[in-house]
């Protein structure tokens, strides 16, 4: 039996249709936001045999994949030209094509302003618009990730300034399919459904990992239920958006704290000359109850350092304190200038001091191989540096030149990896140990060797260079 056929309540006109146009192939999908997140999202779709249309305010981008071109390296060419060829996928900054779609999808920006509290104007602003064109029988989906509320009190209100309703309506549910008392009949439908991706991570393909969906209403979860299950091999609906949204920062906010956790104990091995990484390797061994969170030079992403913040601004409205992600940021967000701390002891003990000295930093990236850098704790310790004197230079296979970012202006271009650059400056920090390095080349030539990610442990000669950190 499907889960349609399970679900307890007649549908709704606008689900029922859109329900049949999944079937049919006939769904028109729009995503708003075509970055690390829209874009795969939309290619799917396009994968799926749906008409798709990719939505972004940046002309450059939407110029590019026009051209059949792509931005995001792990999203390859071929795919997005031969999607643009089959006229299956469109890229436009023309928002008055959302009137065409049947499910509109919204992808943008969820960062922390300058006071770090929740920076909602992308969704205001996308809200804003999809509002101006939304029209009758539309399902919109929020992926962003946000506090939970957010669809219900912040998207829905604004959904709504077009003169089109969509009730709010409890439903209970096993995770598959939906029981209520009473459907909704509104104008449009309305889900939360989070973005679950690792970046990096080609253990887990995206349609293997199962999607999160939590609608205003049963009629809305369900019609997100047949838009995505048309794309991901497995669908999990929750009770409501607040649940879903919930869920999301449940995820983030449990490897946040426990990446402090790490870094924490990691701090006080070192004191104690235990290894973590040996002692992690060997805790991972047990078969229940415990999973391996790795130390590091910091928290980057546009996920983990921030989601968190999130829930903590939402809680003071509770007048509740959420106290392991406070603790958890103030310990990870210190971790950058402990390992400029182990760089500067190191040169003492040498004689040597860290003004004035040349530092080379392997990998800008926030984690390993991938072409991301947003929040990387490498460009705090590379600010850090330059504030203490030191002559900064970097290495980044993904990352040719530093341009201007919002928070950091280094103007550096990366250097490249020959043994003189490695043997010149005093010390090498690896940053980001990316898997095209060479760590038994980069220990040979370099003086110094600072590792933040336990990277040169297969190293077998010239182990007295190398700082564990
Ligand atoms: N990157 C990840 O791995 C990841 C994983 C899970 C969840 N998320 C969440 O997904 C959301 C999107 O993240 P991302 O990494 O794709 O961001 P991104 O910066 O890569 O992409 C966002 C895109 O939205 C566009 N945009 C901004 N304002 C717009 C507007 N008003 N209308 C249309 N387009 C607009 C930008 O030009 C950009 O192309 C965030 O909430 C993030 O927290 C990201």
């Amino acid at each position: 039996m499907n889960d349609q056929k399970r679900d307890s309540t007649r549908p709704s006109t606008i689900e029922s249709s859109i329900v049949s146009k999944i079937e049919q192939k006939a769904a028109r999908v729009g995503v708003i936001g075509l970055g690390y997140v829209g874009l795969p999202l939309a290619l799917s779709f396009v994968q799926k045999g749906f008409e798709t249309t990719g939505f972004d305010t940046d002309p450059a981008k939407v110029e590019k994949l026009g051209n059949g071109k792509t931005y995001i390296r792990h999203i390859p060419e071929a795919q997005i030209a031969r999607a643009i060829e089959g006229k299956r996928f469109h890229a436009t900054d023309d928002f008055s094509r959302l009137r065409e779609m049947d499910a509109i999808i919204m992808c943008v920006p969820t960062p922390l302003d300058t006071h770090r509290e929740p920076d909602l104007s992308f969704i205001h602003n996308t809200a804003k618009t999809v509002s101006a064109h939304l029209v009758p029988g539309q399902l919109v989906v929020l992926e962003s990730t946000t506090y939970p509320g957010t669809t219900e009190e912040v998207l829905l209100p604004l959904l709504e300034e077009s003169g089109l309703r969509c009730p709010v309506r409890p439903y209970s549910t096993d995770g598959n399919s939906i029981a209520i008392s009473e459907d909704a009949e509104g104008d449009f439908l309305l889900a939360f459904s989070p973005e679950r991706e690792d970046p990096g991570n080609k253990e887990f393909e995206r349609a293997q990992i199962p999607k999160i969906i939590g609608g205003v209403n049963a009629a809305s979860a369900r019609a997100a239920r047949a838009v995505y299950g048309s794309v991901f091999a497995r669908t999990v609906i929750v009770s409501s958006s607040r649940t879903a949204e919930m869920t999301k920062l449940l995820e983030n906010i449990y490897r946040c704290v426990n990446i402090a956790l790490v870094n924490e104990l990691k701090l006080l091995s070192l004191r104690m000359g235990i290894d973590i990484f040996e002692v992690i390797e060997a805790a991972k061994t047990k078969p229940f109850g415990f999973t391996a969170f790795y130390p590091g030079p910091g928290l980057g992403g546009h996920c983990i350092p921030i989601d968190p913040f999130y829930l903590t601004w939402k809680a003071r409205e509770y007048g509740f304190t959420t106290r392991f992600i406070e603790l958890a940021g103030e310990v990870n967000s210190a971790m950058p200038a402990h390992v400029v701390e182990a760089l500067s002891e190191a040169l003492n003990r040498r004689k040597q001091c860290l003004h004035g000295a040349r530092i080379l930093l392997l990998g800008v990236a926030y984690k390993k191989d991938i072409d991301d850098l947003r929040e990387s704790p490498s460009l705090e310790i590379m600010e850090l540096l330059l504030k203490q004197g030191a002559r900064v230079e970097y290495h980044d296979p993904y990352f040719p030149r530093l341009h201007r970012m919002r928070r950091y202006d280094f103007q550096l271009a990366s250097v490249e990896l020959t043994p003189e650059a490695l043997s010149e400056p005093e010390a090498v920090i690896i940053a980001t140990d990316h898997s095209i390095y060479d760590y038994s080349y980069i220990v040979r030539h370099a003086r110094l060797v600072i590792d933040t990610r336990n990277a040169t442990r297969n190293v077998k000669e010239n182990r007295d260079k190398i700082v564990q950190c």
